[in-house]
């Protein structure tokens, strides 16, 4: 390998760090989009220009049609899908770098007598979880984009076929790599695709996105041990970068949630506690009129704003920061109080909020936003369900429960801005909307903000 390439790939791999450096605060994280595509296309020149390479024209028509596909799909995804997008694009990287893996193993030894036992381990690796992460992100994005039930599968005996399909998997793989069997080798991969799809059937809902965090660092892992199939430093360095960041990630969204990885993989969330909605709506709530809302806002003191999903659904983010800047201007003190995982993927609230250039001084991390509510007038819950659900604290089984939440019961008089009484993502009651201190305002968030807006300025 030239010095020159030694040097670009050393470039590349700095850029890489730099990405995940940058991504990891919302200020930054633009800068750090920046420095990981860098990175990316200087990888990509790299290997095409090295002179090794064969039929460059189908490899610069793979670039071509990845493109045509990819730019639009990621220009025009609505951001409440971008779970859905990040599956599937981590899916195909993972059932990429198991087919080069594949092919690669395959043209070196009938080429070569002598293969390393490193190379075979890695040949292994490669294809079983690069199909995994392949066929489990095809299932995740299946389940987010509600192509199927988005509820547990669990099969009889699902556990006991899951082992026995793995067993098969490392077997083909001990027994198929040395006799450089293409054909053990393709079973594999087809018996590896079968394993990811049992590992993703059985989680639920809200546990998806983990999964899918989850996937992605299986697929970094692959990639890493592509490249070292391949010979490929960067390969090397930017999959361990992916897998361990996001092995952290989802450690850190399990943490968030209260939830081990195990219970998550293996015990999926279920709706056991909390019976349907539709026998609570029987009970009385108190609900309120966009001026009923205004007067409690405007002449509060402190207002801590609790985003959740449906602030993106409904689109409401620069609804919500007129309001603010109205009350801040009335001399009311307002915050937001952000739960790690509100919406529907990791830092969802943040990039909203940015959105409408809400400043980040006024963001309150969950700690920081729980020991302000106490003071607090108002709470205002703008399309949150589960994280500001009580029965985390208050009720064993349910599947929520342990997950910290933002406690937005301590304030004065809490204000929820949803459409009807409908649970959020973990499908189960919330007792708060039935408590004297909660006024309902009912309706689609940015409606309902834009009305109570109207209602702030005529006080
Ligand atoms: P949810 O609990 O899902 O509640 C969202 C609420 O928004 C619903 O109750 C819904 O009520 C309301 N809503 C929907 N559309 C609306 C609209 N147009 N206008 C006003 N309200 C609307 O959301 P959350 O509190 O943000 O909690 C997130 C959930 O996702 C948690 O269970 C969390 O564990 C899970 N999760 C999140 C992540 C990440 S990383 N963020 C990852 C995995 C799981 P109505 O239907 O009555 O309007």
């Amino acid at each position: 390998m030239s010095n020159g390439v030694l040097f670009g790939d050393l470039i590349a791999a700095v850029c890489f760090i730099l990405a995940l450096k940058g991504l990891s605060a919302p200020r930054t994280a633009r800068y750090g989009n920046w420095a990981g595509a860098a990175g990316a296309a200087l990888a990509v020149i790299i290997s095409l220009s090295t002179g090794h390479l064969q039929h460059v024209g189908l490899i610069l028509l793979a670039v071509v049609i990845g493109a045509v596909i990819g730019v639009p799909a990621a220009t025009r995804v609505k951001m409440t899908a971008m779970p859905q997008l990040v599956a599937i694009f981590n899916g195909v990287g993972g059932g990429a770098a198991a087919v080069v893996a594949l092919v690669e193993f395959l043209t070196v030894a009938h080429n070569s007598s002598l293969i390393s036992a490193g190379d075979q381990v890695a040949t292994v690796f490669t294809i079983l979880v690069g199909s995994v992460s392949f066929s489990g992100s095809m299932i995740t994005f299946a389940k987010l984009q509600e192509l199927m039930t988005t509820r547990p599968v669990v099969l009889p005996a699902g556990r006991w076929i899951s082992s026995g399909v793995f067993a098969a998997a490392i077997v083909l793989g001990i027994v198929g790599v040395p006799v450089r069997s293409t054909g053990l080798l393709v079973v594999l991969m087809l018996v590896s695709l079968g394993l990811g799809v049992l590992f993703v059937l059985p989680v639920g809902g809200a546990d998806v996105p983990i999964v899918i965090s989850l996937l992605n660092a299986f697929t970094g892992l692959t990639v890493a041990a592509s490249g070292y199939v391949l010979g490929n430093t960067l390969l090397i360095v930017a999959g361990t970068l992916v897998g361990a960041s996001g092995t952290i990630l989802t450690r850190l969204m399990a943490a968030a949630m209260g939830r081990p990885i195990t219970g998550i993989l293996f015990g999926a969330f279920r709706a056991q506690v909390g019976g349907p909605a539709a026998a609570a709506e029987n009970r009385p709530v108190r609900s309120g009129t966009p001026e009923d809302i205004a007067i409690l806002l405007g002449y509060a003191r402190k207002v801590i704003i609790v985003p959740g999903y449906g602030l993106a659904v409904a689109q409401g983010q620069h609804t919500i920061r007129e309001l603010a800047d109205l009350l801040a201007a009335r001399g009311v003190k307002v915050a937001y109080g952000i739960h790690p995982v509100a919406g529907r993927m990791p830092g969802h609230m943040n990039v909203l909020l940015a959105e409408a250039n809400v400043p980040y001084e006024a963001l309150l991390e969950m700690d920081e936003a729980n020991s302000e509510l106490s003071s607090a007038d108002v709470a205002l819950v703008v399309g949150a369900n589960d994280v500001v659900n009580p029965a985390a604290k208050t009720t064993p089984g349910a599947p929520i429960y342990g997950m910290p939440i933002i406690n937005v019961d301590q304030a004065a008089a809490v204000v929820f801005c949803k459409r009807s009484l409908r649970p959020g993502f973990a499908g189960i009651e919330n007792e708060l909307l039935y408590d004297p201190k909660t006024t309902l305002l009912f309706g689609d968030a940015k409606e309902s903000l834009g009305k109570v807006v109207a209602a702030v300025k005529s006080l």
